[in-house]
């Protein structure tokens, strides 16, 4: 990966040159990617558990011993919880943001979900080249049209997340125009409409509804939002929101980074952040989407509670930062 490849480069000034630093070789502080919307958001997690996290999925899959067995999913699931709640509060303290940061939160943001919600599902861009396409209008030689389109698609939708997220409501119409933004790039016919044909989800054995039930499943899906919201943590509703969405699976694609976007709205109603599941974490989120397929909710919602958490950690490093700034 790119980001890695930048991490350690930044990790490695140069031999020798301890002593002899120059200006201008001075400013490698990890966190000023967190003032600068785009740039490669692992760098910035250097230190985060988060990455540990990761680092920790990268031994285990290479086989090696896991150097950073206590990651933050290590915590108690009620534990975690309680971090959340607290990290919360001390997010809606620091609230109103000044527009300065209010605008480079969601720029960020919007690299960042745009890149990871899309790579999720196969999209070649790297966060760094979603940033090319989004805030500078420049294609990627060689990279298919498709994921320049998804890219800009979903960047709109980004803009109607953030929208949506001052109401208090969820409805089908939200569900369906997220779709339609992201998606009529790429099949105008089908962008904000149901599917009027059988899907599978490749490597599950899940049966999906037929086109026909689509409509009603949609209708009581949006029709038990609220009240599935009132006796909910704002993480589990959340969830619970990504794992209906996906066991309908509506559209004829997009069903993914639909339930990315409706969780994400979920969660910026509540007070949380955005939050990403990063492609390296790809196994992880199917293997617990896999598990609601029998009906276990749980390793998914606490999936998301760990991410949720990360976000929460990090958003309040950029916040500090852009204080500073
Ligand atoms: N076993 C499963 N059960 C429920 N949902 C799943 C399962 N496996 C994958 N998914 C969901 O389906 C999505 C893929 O569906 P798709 O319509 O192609 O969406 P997208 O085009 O956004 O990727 C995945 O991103 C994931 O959210
Ligand atoms: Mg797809």
């Amino acid at each position: 990966m790119g980001a890695a490849r930048k991490t350690k480069t930044d990790k490695t000034p140069g031999k020798n040159k301890t002593n002899t630093r120059t200006a201008r070789e001075k400013p490698q502080v990890v966190f000023v990617g967190w003032v600068k919307p785009g740039i490669n958001r692992w760098l910035s997690c250097l230190n985060s558990t988060y990455s540990k996290q990761i680092l920790a999925k990268k031994h285990q899959q290479k086989g090696e011993p896991n150097k950073f067995p206590k990651g933050v999913c290590a915590m108690k699931f009620d534990n975690r919880i309680k971090e959340a709640d607290q990290m919360l509060r001390e997010i809606l303290a620091m609230r109103p943001l000044s527009k300065h940061a209010l605008k480079q939160l969601k720029e960020y943001y919007r690299i960042g979900l745009t890149y990871s919600s899309n790579a999720l599902e196969g999209n070649s861009l790297t966060e760094s080249e979603t940033k090319v396409v989004l805030e500078d209008g420049i294609t990627i030689g060689g990279k298919p049209l498709k994921d320049h389109f998804e890219a800009i698609g979903h960047s709109e939708a980004f803009d109607l997340l953030y929208k949506l997220a001052r109401q208090q409501t969820i409805t089908e119409r939200h569900i369906l125009d997220l779709h339609k933004l992201f998606y009529f790039r790429i099949d105008a016919k089908q962008a904000g409409h149901y599917r009027k044909v059988g899907v599978v989800i490749t490597g599950s054995t899940l049966a999906l509804p037929r086109p026909q039930e689509i409509k009603k499943l949609m209708r009581d899906f949006a029709a038990d939002v609220e009240a599935k919201r009132a006796g909910t943590h704002p993480i589990e509703f959340a969830a619970l929101l990504h794992i209906g969405l996906v066991s309908i699976h509506p559209f004829i694609d997009g069903n993914g980074r639909t339930a990315r976007l409706l969780m994400n709205l979920a969660l910026l109603q509540a007070g949380y952040p955005i939050t990403i599941i990063p492609p390296v974490l790809r196994p992880d989120y199917i293997d617990t989407l896999k598990a609601t397929n029998t009906g276990d909710n749980k390793p998914f919602i606490n999936l998301l509670s760990c991410m949720v958490c990360e976000s929460q950690r990090d958003y309040i490093r950029l916040l500090k930062n852009l204080d500073e700034g």
